[in-house]
């Protein structure tokens, strides 16, 4: 039985993600990992590779079999990548993601053999005061902030649906949804729903406000940004134009709050989505590639 991380365990996973984010310049453990390493769950290992006392490197096989892994920058080149991928392919890795797809990364899956199977992409676009100007929706649609107690099950539901083929946030269940609301940054006001004339839940914007964020401002200059979080209609509704207001309505609001940038993740083969954001003028930033052994990358 895999047992829970310590505090000072925990507390030292994070030095390390931050070590590695500022030689780096990107974020190496998802949120999602960095929640889980609270959890104890059956489905999540946790390896820790200590050496003189500071943590050398640290990986995770989370849920859906899916891993990821950091070196400290300081103990880089000495084998500790290696042996974790091995160790986490061992253990029944599906794949690891690799944030940024560095090159480090890509040299590290490619001398075990594993190719990228996953692109994601990270974009982001400066946010202008009037961006803040209240957004006119079709006729009878209305969006109003989250109500703590009362919306979970119609967040879930939609979510369910919007996200039936994605592999991570398809499966956000009941327990996930209240750990994200309990995080510091979570803001009521900042996951919009989106009604229709009955007041019937039918989409969701969820913003986020990580003070960590950074991205580019109209000038070019890194400031905090919000990020758009995660967008979901239920397909019923699709085709009827709501996803561009829905979209511009979380913009609206994190222009509000002052921020002058935004960021937001999304799948390089999801043609529609990233059309959709480039057209909203948003621009690449990152990408974040999974790796898989090459006969997964392959299919038969
Ligand atoms: C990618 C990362 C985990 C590599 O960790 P590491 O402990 O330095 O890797 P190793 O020492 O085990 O290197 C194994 C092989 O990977 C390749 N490699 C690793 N870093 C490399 C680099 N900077 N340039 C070229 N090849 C590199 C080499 O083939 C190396 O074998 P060699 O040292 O015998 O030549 C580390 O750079 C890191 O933490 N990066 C940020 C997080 C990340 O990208 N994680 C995803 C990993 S898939």
């Amino acid at each position: 039985m895999p047992k829970p991380l310590s505090a000072a365990d925990h507390a030292a996973v994070h030095d390390l993600a931050d070590a590695a984010n500022s030689a780096d310049g990107v974020r190496p453990l998802s949120e999602r990992t960095l929640l889980d390493l609270d959890l104890l769950h059956e489905s999540v290992r946790h390896l820790l590779v200590w050496q003189g006392g500071e943590l050398a490197a640290y990986a995770q096989l989370g849920r859906e079999r899916q891993g990821e892994l950091v070196v400290h920058p300081a103990h880089r080149r000495a084998g500790h990548g290696r042996n974790l991928l091995t160790n986490l392919a061992g253990q029944g890795a599906a794949a690891v993601w690799a944030h940024g797809d560095l090159p480090a990364a890509r040299a590290l899956a490619a001398s075990v053999g594993w190719e990228p199977v996953r692109i994601l992409r990270k974009l982001s676009r400066p946010l202008a005061e009037e961006d803040s100007a209240p957004v006119t929706l079709p006729e009878g649609y209305g969006i109003r902030g989250f109500v703590p107690g009362q919306d979970e099950a119609d967040w879930l539901r939609i979510n369910a649906l919007a996200f039936a083929d994605h592999p991570e946030q398809g499966r956000v269940t009941r327990n996930d949804l209240d750990r994200l609301i309990a995080q510091d940054w979570f803001d009521p006001a900042g996951l919009l729903l989106l009604t229709d004339a009955s007041g019937a839940v039918i989409g969701s914007h969820w913003t986020k406000v990580d003070p960590a964020e950074r991205a580019p401002a109209a000038d070019g200059s890194p400031v905090p940004a919000g990020e758009v979080s995660v967008v979901a209609l239920d397909p019923a509704v699709h085709g009827r134009g709501l996803a561009a207001p829905l979209t511009a309505a979380g913009l609206a609001h994190l222009a509000a709050r002052g921020l002058r940038s935004v960021v937001l993740y999304v799948d390089d083969d999801n043609t529609a989505a990233l059309r959709t954001y480039r057209r909203l003028g948003f621009t690449d930033l990152e990408v974040h590639a999974q790796y898989a052994p090459v006969s997964a990358a392959r299919p038969a």
